[in-house]
């Protein structure tokens, strides 16, 4: 089968399309033929590994993925595709079914035609309203927004600010505080102010016109979706309420849930969330993608077809 091997640590170019053994589905596992999946911003750091090992993150990094280069070559966490196979104690899926889904750190293995799953991981069956492009582009920002939302302890009447609004977590972030019945409050750069209005929310800050902690607005809630290393440093204890809460996506690893995975399928069924894709890419221009997710300035997902 055809996939993106990541021949070493490095920049975009170390990705490489190359001709790999098809796996073979164990007992408990599926074979899923994937049609789509996403460049994220986990996958560019995980390529672009450059921390020292005396750094406490570049031992736990490498420690985990390997020091010089993946120990699992193939990258790639989100998926969408059909079921092609599956080993023998499988109850769950059967052959034919269209899925989508995340595999959990450090597997990997989604820039390529096929891969295994588990049947118990990170995989349901797929919005029936999204074509596979639009399936895969959900449970990456999805489950990240969830997961902090929650985390943030979201209530319905709360003024939520979303910072970084544009990205693949923030335009997850503000359709799931609006669900949730938040009063939402965007940030986002010129460019974005439309898209960002209309997954919707209540009102939207230019970063780039004014520094929202100087407005005077008080939050019950404030979201960095883009983390510390992109965000200035934010002054964002004179924008909370007296008993408001700051969570930023660099607070820890998320604890994924599948449960989770089939409730975004849910909202994105009814039409509470919607996809929201930049660019798409085939699977052969991979690298290009990257360089274009290294900008850290994508709006939602960019999204790689494979196959079809
Ligand atoms: N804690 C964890 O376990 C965990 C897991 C996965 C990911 N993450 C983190 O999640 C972060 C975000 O991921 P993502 O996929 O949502 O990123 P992304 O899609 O690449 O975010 C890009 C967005 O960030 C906005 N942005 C860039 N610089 C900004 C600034 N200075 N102020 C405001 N907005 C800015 C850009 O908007 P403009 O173009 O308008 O500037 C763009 O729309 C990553 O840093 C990743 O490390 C954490």
């Amino acid at each position: 089968m055809k996939a993106i091997v990541c021949t070493k640590y490095g920049p975009p170019e170390v990705l490489q399309l190359k001709e790999v053994e098809k796996p073979t589905p164990k007992n408990n596992q599926v074979l899923i033929k994937i049609f789509a999946t996403a460049v994220t911003a986990s996958d560019c750091i995980v390529r672009g590994f450059r921390l020292p090992i005396w750094h406490p993150m570049g031992l736990m990094m490498g420690l985990a993925l390997g020091f010089k280069k993946p120990r699992q070559p193939i990258l790639g966490i989100v998926f969408a595709g059909e079921v092609d196979a599956r080993g023998k104690d499988v109850k769950l899926f059967k052959t034919g079914d269209q899925v989508f889904g995340w595999d959990l750190f450090p597997a990997f293995g989604t820039y390529a035609e096929y891969k295994c799953m588990p049947e118990n991981g990170m995989l349901a069956i797929k919005p029936t309203n999204l074509n596979y492009d639009e399936a895969a582009a959900i449970p990456y920002g999805g489950l990240l927004a969830l997961y902090f939302l929650k985390k943030g302890n979201i209530q319905r009447g709360q003024k939520t600010l979303i910072y970084g609004a544009s990205g693949a977590n923030g335009t997850s972030a503000v359709q799931l505080a609006r669900h949730f019945g938040a009063n939402v409050t965007g940030v986002c750069s010129t460019a974005n102010m439309e898209l960002v209005k209309s997954l919707g929310a209540d009102s939207v800050i230019d970063y780039t016109q004014e520094d929202f902690t100087n407005s005077g607005e008080l939050y019950d809630l404030i979201f960095d979706a883009v983390g510390k290393r992109k965000s200035p440093n934010l002054q964002y204890k004179r924008a909370l309420r007296p008993n408001g809460r700051y969570i930023s996506v660099d607070d820890g690893s998320p604890k994924l849930h599948c449960k989770d995975l089939i409730f975004l399928k849910e909202l994105a069924e009814t039409g509470k969330i919607k996809p929201v894709i930049d660019r798409r890419y085939p699977l052969e221009q991979m690298a290009e993608a990257h360089r274009y997710v290294d900008t850290g300035h994508k709006k939602g997902n960019v999204i790689i077809t494979v196959g079809t």
